[in-house]
């Protein structure tokens, strides 16, 4: 996983679309070896990187490969499964999920659990690059379209798509939080810009 190029393309791509910020607190959820982390890290300087994976050898490789910044403080990273997402005490300003949104169970119910633990106006970047047999560019687009409706019918706004022409192309599904969303552990800054 970690030695192909077009997996370290696509986690580079998919951290900048996030415009990750110094002092962001950001989640990735199925971080596997942990490639994305490090990127969002070396953006968040000042702030936290989180990420839960419910593989215990991904886990390892991750903490491995994002030693340094887990022993400051910076990184932390947890043996969890998607289910569990709603169990941070974080608020966090960006999420990141590559490759793995199709594998959690009730995507309705996780992708609101994840809009509460997010800030106002936070940031989500869903990416895939379907691998099944046989996926083409009609295969991305379709997957991009379905992310982009679990996303709305969540409660998410501003969603759009981005494509990355690899093959098949890969397929960023980014929306915002709303600034008027009524959050349980975020309560008193204006959102603004
Ligand atoms: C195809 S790998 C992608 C890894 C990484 N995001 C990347 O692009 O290099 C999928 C990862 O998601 C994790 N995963 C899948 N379903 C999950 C779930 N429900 N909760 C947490 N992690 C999950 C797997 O353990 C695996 O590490």
């Amino acid at each position: 996983m970690t030695l192909r190029p077009s997996n370290r393309k696509r986690n580079r791509w998919a951290v900048a679309l996030l415009e990750v910020q110094p002092r962001d607190c950001v989640l990735e959820v199925g971080f596997g070896p942990g490639l994305a982390i490090r990127e969002l890290a070396s953006r968040a300087t000042d702030g936290l990187v989180c990420g839960i994976d419910h593989s215990e050898v991904m886990v390892r490789q991750a903490m491995a490969r994002n030693r340094a910044a887990v022993e400051l403080g910076r990184v932390e990273l947890r043996l969890a499964s998607a289910v569990e997402v709603g169990q941070f005490s974080d608020t966090f300003d960006k999420v990141l999920c590559v490759n793995n949104f199709g594998m959690w169970p009730d995507q309705e119910a996780r992708l609101k659990e994840l809009r509460a633990a997010m800030r106002r106006g936070g940031r989500v970047a869903i990416v895939s690059q379907p691998r099944c047999p046989g996926a083409t560019a009609g295969t991305t687009d379709r997957v991009g379209l379905e992310t982009a409706e679990r996303l709305r019918e969540a409660g998410f706004v501003n969603v759009r798509r981005e494509t990355l022409h690899l093959r098949p192309p890969v397929v960023c599904v980014l929306a915002e939080t709303p600034c008027g969303t009524k959050r349980v552990r975020y309560s008193a800054w204006p959102c603004v810009g």
